[in-house]
């Protein structure tokens, strides 16, 4: 391939480029509409019940960590947004939060089960006689929450935890719906999945891969959209294993805005906002893109849909491919990530 032109390589970008791809993660988009639909009915059968509790659940608390507590973020960060009466808070370390509700259900969620941070947050919630349920696809996980004795949904296995996103995400708001704590999302999902069927997102993804290949990449997001665009980072760093700096709207504005003063052609700003800013928050994200293109490449991305729940699925899959493509581009298989697992080994087993 060294000997080719740039245009030549353009030309085969993506097809002899799949081969990178050692897991064959594209099948797996290929089928997202599948897979949406799977998980959405894992829960059905399983009995989520709490007959230790009397007092009705006020808070949900998502624990666990990567690539699994990431459907908790895009979860609150949705409800934050259509409905923030609602009470749903992210743990992501060893102990819960210190202040939750006695009457907050944890759900522990961790796709391998293996995760110490998630066990341990596991046994936090035990120790302070809070209710608490899990989602796994096994191992310890699955094993404490049946010795517990507390309700245990069990997930399909052998992807990666950041690839099974549908299998924690539709899961969970099919577990939040049974406990009535949301309302029925069926027909949001049922419209979702018409546009996943529709649009090509596929090429959005490889269209974007192209303009941050060899650059530095900086995401911008309003807070509407806070936990995609961390989903967003998360998924440059996993899958094309490049750093990918984050920040929010208006906060940018009033500090790091300085540094386009200078030369930042290096790196290319994505900007995500949905369809749903304030006139003032438009303003102030144009006049700031008037600003930085001046340093470096900008591009805006308006997440649009008919309702809050497909722009936020479809703007993570946007991200999800162009980390996808992107890696592809590095000639970056997407799936490794073996520096996480080294790290896991060589803390050795965890005891509490
Ligand atoms: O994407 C990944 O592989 C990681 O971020 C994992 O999700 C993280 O290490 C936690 O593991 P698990 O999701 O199995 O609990």
């Amino acid at each position: 391939m060294t000997d080719k032109t740039k245009d030549q390589i353009e030309e085969e970008f993506p097809d002899d480029f799949y081969p990178y791809d050692k897991e064959d993660v594209r099948q797996f988009y290929k089928q997202i509409t599948n897979k949406i639909q799977e998980a959405y009915k894992i829960p059905e059968l399983i009995p989520i019940a709490f007959p230790n509790f009397s007092e009705p659940i006020d808070e949900i608390v998502i624990a666990g960590m990567g690539g699994s507590v990431i459907a908790g973020i895009v979860i609150k960060n949705y409800f934050e947004l259509v409905n923030p009466n609602l009470r749903i808070i992210i743990g992501n370390d060893y102990n819960l939060p210190r202040l939750i509700s006695k009457n907050a259900l944890v759900i522990c969620v961790s796709y391998s089960g293996n995760t110490e941070e998630t066990l341990s947050m596991f046994k936090d919630a035990q120790r302070r006689k809070l209710r608490v349920m899990a989602i796994t696809s096994g191992a310890k996980l699955a094993e404490i929450a049946s010795n517990y004795r507390v309700p245990l949904v069990k997930i399909p296995g052998k992807i990666h935890p950041r690839q099974a996103l549908p299998y924690l995400y539709f899961t969970t708001i099919r577990v939040l719906e049974k406990l009535k704590f949301i309302e029925d999302h069926s027909q949001l999902i049922n419209s979702l999945i018409k546009v996943l069927g529709q649009k090509n997102f596929e090429s959005l993804g490889i269209e974007l891969a192209k303009k941050l290949y060899k650059k530095k990449i900086i995401i911008y997001s309003t807070k509407n959209l806070k936990g995609v665009a961390y989903r967003w980072k998360t998924q440059f760093n996993e899958n094309s294993k490049v750093p990918a700096h984050l920040h929010y709207f208006p906060e940018i504005c009033h500090n790091e805005l300085c540094q386009y003063m200078e030369d930042m052609s290096e790196y290319h700003v994505i900007i995500l906002k949905t369809d749903k800013e304030p006139r003032r928050m438009l303003k102030r994200i144009e006049i700031t893109k008037k600003l930085i293109s001046k340093a470096c490449e900008v591009t805006e991305l308006d997440i649009k849909g008919s309702n809050d729940f497909t722009k936020f699925y479809t703007a993570i899959l946007i991200g999800d491919l162009a980390s996808y493509y992107l890696a592809l581009r590095y000639r970056r298989n997407p799936s490794d990530d073996s520096i996480i697992g080294t790290l896991k080994k060589e803390l050795g087993p965890w005891t509490s």
